[in-house]
């Protein structure tokens, strides 16, 4: 009989399998209520019960007692994380709480770089909390750079929400994550905003946001450059609005990748609109793999008012994804069906020729596809901008002539 430990092991490595879809370098392993609290009185101030902000004693104590006062309390308890820098290993900020709880981050959270600490696999995890608020304008700095060349481990992902209905995270901002920096798993009614996320664009695996298995997940009005995709939209997913961001450097928003692991489920109802894309490998794009293990549909798409800016792969479909060749089994036999996908207003440059790239697949082609005022021009010479299109069927209208391959 499967024990509440089991369950949440099994969550923990679905987290995991989630994460390494797209490695470019995927990895394997080796192997009560807290005293002290004065002022508000539902206020938890991790100072208070402990922290010290000197960027190098561990305080990971005081940040788990503080959540743990926090989430046994009714009403709407806030675990306050003043100015200051303070260290820390994995945090376990699991519920179900009493209250509504709010983790006000002023100050910084440094990520330990003592990996073994990491055993679940995520660095701050917030677990079947409903109704939890993540807000503050300090950071949460994963500290990768030192850990992204290690060969032999799972690296932790930053902020983890996992299993939480009804949930913001606003104002923050993230930096330097040893994997994603922010993971949503399973999870419904979160909205993520007005947060800036950085890492330089040569470290890996390091997405900003990562949706999988979740349903009515925003991501609106925030800055993102990382090594890896800014936004990455797996399976499972169901109505996301991603809005207002600026994209860059990186490997842009995408979605995907899907068929990579088994008992995928369908990506359906995605919005992304009104963002700008710089300097990045890809602009809009669907990836998925062909050694398929599970038939998975992602329909009802719409990339729209969407400005490109020195983008490799502007507007790509790539139905033939394997990045490291490590597809196991790859068979050709794709089982992914991409249909009822629009690009409408998409502005600006390419850094390469092919401006727009739908690459199906023979066996399932893209259907129901739509190119509308697709305007990308190759800033090296417009007049060799092109498109690149295999078994894309659908309508092209007000667009370059050259693009218009549908
Ligand atoms: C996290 O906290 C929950 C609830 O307090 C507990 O049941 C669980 O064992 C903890 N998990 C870890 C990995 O410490
Ligand atoms: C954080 O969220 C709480 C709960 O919604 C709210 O009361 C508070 O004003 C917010 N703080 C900031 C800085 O946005
Ligand atoms: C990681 O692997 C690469 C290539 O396999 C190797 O060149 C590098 O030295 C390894 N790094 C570490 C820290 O083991
Ligand atoms: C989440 O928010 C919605 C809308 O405000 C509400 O109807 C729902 O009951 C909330 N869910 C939980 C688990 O609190
Ligand atoms: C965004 O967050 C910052 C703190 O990082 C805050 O000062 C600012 O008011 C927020 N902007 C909006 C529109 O909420
Ligand atoms: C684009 O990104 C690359 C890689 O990070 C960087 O070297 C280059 O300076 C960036 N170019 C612009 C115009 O930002
Ligand atoms: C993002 O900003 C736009 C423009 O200011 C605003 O209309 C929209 O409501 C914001 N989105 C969210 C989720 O706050
Ligand atoms: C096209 O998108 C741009 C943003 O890239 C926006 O400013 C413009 O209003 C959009 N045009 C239409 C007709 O929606
Ligand atoms: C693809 O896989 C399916 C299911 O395993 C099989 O029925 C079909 O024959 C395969 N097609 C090709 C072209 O290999
Ligand atoms: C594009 O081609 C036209 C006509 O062949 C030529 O006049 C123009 O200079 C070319 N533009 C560029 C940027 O090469």
């Amino acid at each position: 009989m499967a024990t509440m430990d089991n369950v949440a092991v099994v969550v923990r490595a679905l987290s995991i399998l989630a994460v390494v879809c797209g490695a470019a370098h995927a990895k394997r392993p080796a192997g009560g209520a807290a005293p002290g609290t004065t002022g508000h009185p539902a206020t938890f101030d991790v100072v208070e019960l402990g922290a010290t902000a000197d960027g190098k004693t561990d305080s990971t104590k005081a940040v788990q007692d503080a959540w743990e006062a926090a989430c046994g309390m009714a009403g709407e308890p806030t675990v306050l994380i003043p100015e200051g820098e303070f260290l820390t290993g994995p945090l376990n900020f699991t519920g179900p709480c009493k209250g509504h709880v709010t983790v006000q981050l002023d100050g910084t959270l440094l990520g330990s770089n003592d990996l073994p600490k990491y055993n679940q696999g995520n660095w701050i995890e917030i677990l079947k909390v409903d109704n939890v608020v993540v807000n503050g304008s300090g950071t949460i700095d994963g500290q990768g750079a030192d850990v992204w060349s290690d060969n032999y481990t799972v690296l932790p992902n930053s902020l983890v929400l996992d299993f939480v209905n009804n949930g913001t995270v606003s104002g923050i901002k993230l930096v330097n994550a040893k994997f994603f920096h922010i993971n949503v798993y399973k999870s419904t009614g979160i909205t993520i905003k007005n947060v800036t996320i950085t890492a330089v664009a040569d470290s890996p695996n390091t997405d900003g946001v990562h949706i999988g298995d979740s349903t009515d997940i925003t991501v609106a009005n925030s800055s993102i450059g990382t090594g890896d995709d800014c936004i990455s939209i797996g399976p499972g997913s169901d109505h996301i609005a991603v809005q207002g961001i600026s994209c860059g450097p990186g490997q842009g928003i995408s979605i995907g990748c899907l068929g990579r692991f088994k008992d995928e489920q369908d990506v359906t109802d995605v919005t992304v609109r009104d963002c700008v894309i710089h300097n990045t490998t890809n602009g809009v794009r669907i990836k998925s793999y062909e050694d398929v293990l599970s038939p998975i549909t992602a329909s009802k798409v719409v990339f729209e008012n969407i400005r490109m800016e020195g983008v490799a792969n502007p507007v790509i479909v790539d139905q033939k994804y394997c990045p490291e060749k490590t597809c196991i089994d790859k068979k050709g036999n794709n089982t992914v069906t991409i249909k009822d996908v629009t690009f409408r207003n998409i502005t600006g440059t390419s850094s390469t020729p092919e401006a727009v790239s739908l690459l199906c697949s023979d066996q399932l082609p893209c259907s129901g596809m739509e190119l509308l005022d697709v305007n990308v021009e190759y800033a090296g010479n417009d007049n060799k901008t092109m498109a690149v299109c295999a078994n894309a069927q659908g309508t092209s209208k007000g667009s370059l002539e050259a693009l218009a391959c549908l």
